[in-house]
């Protein structure tokens, strides 16, 4: 089992990408502050996509502008295309996260292009980062099933990772974009990917919809895997995976991560202040069982 583990923040992308209430610059820069002061050394704080398909993330040059003070951070921002590369760079961005699918059905359905397409576009991105010193991030979504083809075989998953890994991604996330994956299935599929692309150049990016994300994080660990995506809250979801719902939230992680004895770093109260503000603005309390159990601890306490 691996004794040092790194989360890789996702509430301000992935947690925000999916929200009916469109989040002001303002409120997103100071969500990005308050994680960062919670311990959260490394976020992705935008999208470099159309702003007609996700308006959630429009103006995420402004927010990563609006973040250039924030020192002692790394921040990710997905990019689709050299459109999207041009504007993260222009904006300052130093890592880009690059998003395939393991399957036809959602690749078509979120960026409007077949796999092998995607590849292509991704291509002068990755070569353009390597001229310019951008570490570029590989997302392989659909990992454990997907809303349009279904079941995924984990030899297409390891396949896709690895021409990720040899176009130069420093790091594979794999993401279980539906939540439908269980432990078993997990450590298959982590274990094909693993025979292509080293164990501890993987992450693991798992939605939560069926309540099994802990569980298949603890399994992904059990094989090497020390990379984790969160998202404070357990916000997340996206507009093209009907029925999934958020991320593992962070404050989660961080508990189970804690109660094993792996210092994570992160301040459990301000991580959970950052949650409870972002909630806040969404008009709605966090769905995260930590956060749940620490408020009412809160009124149990202060009543
Ligand atoms: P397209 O239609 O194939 O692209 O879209 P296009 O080149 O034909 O351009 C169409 C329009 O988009 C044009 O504008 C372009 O200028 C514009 P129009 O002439 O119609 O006004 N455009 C752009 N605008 C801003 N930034 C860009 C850009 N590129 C083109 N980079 C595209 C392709 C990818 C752009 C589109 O399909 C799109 O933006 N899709 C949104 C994808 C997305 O953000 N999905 C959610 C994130 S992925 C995710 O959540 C999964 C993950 O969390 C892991 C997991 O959970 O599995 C990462
Ligand atoms: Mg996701």
């Amino acid at each position: 089992m691996s004794d040092h583990i790194s989360i890789i923040e996702m509430g301000p992308r992935d947690g925000l990408q999916n929200e009916k209430t469109l989040v002001s610059v303002e409120a997103r820069i100071a969500f990005v502050e308050t994680l960062v002061a919670a311990g959260l050394t490394t976020v992705e704080v935008g999208a470099f996509v159309s702003p007609k398909a996700i308006p959630q993330m429009a103006s995420s040059d402004q927010v990563l502008r609006g973040i250039s003070h924030v020192k002692g951070a790394e921040f990710h921002v997905l990019v689709p295309n050299e459109k999207g590369y041009d504007a993260a760079r222009a904006a300052g961005a130093k890592v880009v996260s690059v998003f395939a699918a393991a399957s036809e059905g959602f690749s078509r359905a979120n960026i409007n292009c077949s796999i092998a397409d995607s590849i292509e576009r991704f291509k002068p991105v990755l070569a353009r980062a390597r001229d310019d010193g951008v570490k570029v991030r590989g997302y392989v979504s659909c990992v454990l099933g997907c809303p349009f083809d279904g079941e995924i075989k984990p030899k297409a998953v390891a396949d896709l990772a690895k021409i990720l890994w040899d176009l130069g991604c420093y790091e594979i996330s794999l993401g279980d974009t539906i939540g439908v994956g269980t432990p078993l299935k997990a450590k298959q599929m982590l274990r094909a990917v693993a025979g292509e692309v080293p164990a501890d150049k993987l992450a693991m990016h798992f939605h939560d919809t069926y309540g099994q994300a802990l569980a298949n994080l603890y399994a992904g660990m059990e094989e090497g895997v020390r990379v984790i995506d969160g998202a404070a809250g357990g916000l997340g979801g996206c507009p093209y995976a009907p029925g999934a719902t958020g991320n593992v939230a962070t404050e989660d992680v961080v508990y189970m991560l804690e109660g094993m004895g792996i210092r994570t770093g992160v301040d459990m109260e301000k991580l959970l202040a950052a949650t409870n503000e972002v909630a806040g603005l969404l008009g709605r309390p966090p769905v995260s069982r930590v956060a749940s159990a620490l408020n009412a601890k809160k009124r149990r306490t202060t009543s």
